[in-house]
C-alpha cells in the first residue's frame, strides 16, 4: 500500500518529514490543504515566479473552478485557440506518441510540473489504473485546480507542491517519471535533472514531451534571459540528462512548426521554428 508520507523530505534539510509536516532539523512547518501538500521552502523558490502567494480558500479556489469567470482552463482554451494548424498537429503527433508509451507505466509515476493537466490527463487515460499518480508543481493552485478538474474521485492521485529544483521527495521514490514541458518552465535545467535522477529508482523512466527551440534565434536569447535556455536546446538538455547520470537518453522530435504569435507566450517567439519532441531515459 503506497504511502505519501514515506516518501517525503525536507527540501532544504533533505531529511524526511513526520506526519507533521514539520521538518525535525530546521523546523519548517510545511502544510497540507484542498487536497495538497505544500512543501515550498520560501528560501530556496522565494524568487519563482509561478509560486502562488495567495492563501488557498474555499472561496479563492472557487474563482477558479466556476465557469463564469476567467479560470486557469478558460486561458488554456484560449491559448489553444491562438495556435496555427502546424502547431497543433505538432501537439496531437506528440499525444500520440506518447499515449502508447505510457501502457508501460507501473508502480509509482511522478508528474514534474502538472500545472493545468494535460500530460496528467494522457496518464489518467492510458496507464493502468492501479499506478499511484503523484503530480508535483510550484504551484498549490494549479495543483488544487486541477487536481478537482481532471480526477476529483480518484484516490491514487496524490498531489505535492515543490520546486522541480528541490523536490520534496526522498531519493529513489518512483518508478517512472512524466512531464509535459517541465523542462523549458522550470530555471536550472542541470538542477532539474539531477533531481529527476535522485528521486527515481534504479531503473526507473523517464517520459518527457517538451519543445525545441534553435540555438540562434530570439527565443533562445528569451529562454536564456530566464534561465531556462538549456531545457529547450536538444544538444544541451540531452547532455544535462547524460551527465546527470541517465543511460539510455533517446530524443524523438515528432513534427515541427513555426510558432504563431500568442500573448500567454514569451517563448517561442512568433516566427521561430519549435520542435515537438519526447524525451525518454533509464535510471
Ligand atoms: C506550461 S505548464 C506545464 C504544462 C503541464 N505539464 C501540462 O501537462 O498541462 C508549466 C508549469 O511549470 C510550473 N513551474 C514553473 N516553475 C516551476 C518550478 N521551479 N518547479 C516546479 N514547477 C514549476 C508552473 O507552475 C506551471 O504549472
Amino acid at each position: 500500500m503506497f504511502d505519501i508520507h514515506a516518501i517525503l523530505q525536507c527540501p532544504k534539510c533533505r531529511c524526511p518529514l513526520p506526519e507533521s509536516l514539520v521538518c525535525p532539523q530546521c523546523g519548517t512547518r510545511y502544510t497540507h490543504g484542498f487536497g495538497v501538500y505544500n512543501l515550498i521552502h520560501m528560501e530556496l523558490s522565494g524568487e519563482q515566479e509561478y509560486l502562488n502567494r495567495e492563501e488557498l480558500t474555499e472561496d479563492y479556489l472557487a474563482q477558479f473552478l466556476s465557469d463564469e469567470k476567467v479560470s486557469l482552463s478558460t486561458e488554456v482554451d484560449d491559448y489553444y485557440a491562438r495556435m496555427n494548424k502546424e502547431t497543433l498537429d505538432g501537439f496531437a503527433a506528440q499525444d500520440l506518441y506518447v499515449r502508447k508509451r505510457l501502457h508501460a507505466l507501473q508502480g509509482t509515476v511522478c508528474d514534474l510540473a502538472t500545472g493545468g493537466g494535460n500530460m496528467l490527463q494522457l496518464v489518467l487515460d492510458e496507464a493502468p489504473a492501479d499506478v499511484t499518480i503523484v503530480c508535483t508543481d510550484i504551484s498549490n493552485l494549479e495543483l488544487a485546480v486541477t487536481r478537482r478538474k481532471r480526477c476529483p474521485a480518484r484516490e491514487n492521485v496524490y498531489c505535492v507542491a515543490t520546486d522541480g529544483r528541490y523536490l520534496a521527495v526522498q531519493d529513489s521514490s518512483f518508478d517512472w517519471i512524466t512531464s509535459f514541458a517541465g523542462f523549458g518552465n522550470i530555471p536550472d535545467t542541470e538542477k532539474v535533472a539531477s533531481e529527476l535522477y535522485r528521486v527515481l529508482k534504479p531503473g526507473g523512466r523517464l517520459l518527457i514531451k517538451g519543445s525545441y527551440i534553435e540555438k540562434d534565434s530570439r527565443s533562445y536569447a528569451l529562454a536564456e534571459s530566464v534561465g531556462i535556455a538549456r531545457g529547450m536546446v536538444e544538444e544541451y538538455l540531452l547532455q544535462d540528462l547524460r551527465d546527470a547520470g541517465f543511460a539510455k537518453v533517446q530524443s524523438t522530435v515528432v513534427a515541427e512548426a513555426v510558432w504563431a504569435e500568442n500573448p500567454y507566450d514569451l517563448i517561442p517567439a512568433a516566427g521561430d521554428l519549435q520542435r515537438f519532441c519526447v524525451i525518454e531515459a533509464v535510471k
